[in-house]
């Protein structure tokens, strides 16, 4: 999807602004609206578009003419991003993903629907990240490395080559992981962490060598019931 898209932004916070901001001055693509769910509606203007009810942007803006971008944090380990992915999905938009132009992407990379790659990252051969993705500034993904769907990694991550990412986890600032191993789904690596062996999913890991916590992830980061499963 390289040509010139109108797109309607999903989320009308920080993520939402920041997606309007790279998008503007670093994409061939123009955001026309932003949107948010009714119960969360807090304004209905942003940087002069409107901001309307997520529950309308089909009737508004056609899917068949319009894209959309999901622009959500980590919040809720992801899910909170992957309930609007997906939802967004079943209202029949296609999803933009936007890379840097000052991103290192190797010309094999793989790369799914609504990803978000900020400035610096390097994806080298052969590597593959999912849907719904958001790599903040500064990451190294090694060759042949596998990034699942809904995963989020910080800033300064390392992942070593032939790894694999699972779904939703949650990468903080500065960890790292080493050569050809499986950070399961839904874990927390912590800031700094230095992962060396294969972690067990929903745990929350700390420190070099990284050590599980009693923690459970969904607990760490509050996420609720309803979204767990
Ligand atoms: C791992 C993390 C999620 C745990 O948060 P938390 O559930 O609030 O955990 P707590 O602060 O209660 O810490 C629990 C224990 O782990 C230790 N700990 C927490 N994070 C740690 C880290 N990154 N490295 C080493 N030890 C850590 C704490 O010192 C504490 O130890 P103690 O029980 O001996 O006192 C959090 O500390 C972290 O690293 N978050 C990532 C931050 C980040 O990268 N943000 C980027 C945002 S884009």
């Amino acid at each position: 999807m390289s040509s010139a898209e109108k797109i309607v932004v999903v989320g009308d916070g920080e993520s939402a602004e920041i997606a309007y901001e790279y998008f503007t001055h670093d994409s061939p693509h123009q955001v026309v609206a932003f949107s948010a769910e009714a119960a969360y509606l807090k304004k209905t203007e942003l940087f002069g578009l409107p901001v309307i009810p997520f529950e309308e942007i089909e009737s508004r803006y056609d899917p068949r003419e319009f894209r959309a971008h999901v622009a959500i944090s980590s919040t809720f380990l992801n899910r909170l991003r992957a309930r609007l992915f997906r939802e967004t999905k079943k209202k029949g938009y296609q999803c933009v993903s936007y890379v840097s132009s000052h991103a290192f992407v190797w010309r094999n990379v793989q790369l799914g629907e609504n990803c978000f790659i900020f400035e610096n990252n390097v994806l080298q051969h052969q590597v593959t990240v999912g849907d719904n993705v958001v790599l903040w500034s500064g990451n190294h993904l090694g060759h042949r490395t596998r990034i699942g769907n809904h995963v989020f990694a910080s800033s300064h991550v390392v992942i070593s080559g032939y790894c694999e990412i699972g779904d939703y986890t949650f990468m903080g600032v500065n960890s790292s992981v080493g050569d050809n191993l499986r950070v399961a789904q839904d874990d927390v690596i912590g800031a700094g962490a230095v992962v060396v062996k294969n972690t067990e999913p929903r745990r929350v890991y700390v420190g070099n060598p990284a050590k599980a916590l009693e923690k459970d992830s969904f607990d760490t980061f509050k996420v609720p019931e309803i979204l767990r499963s």
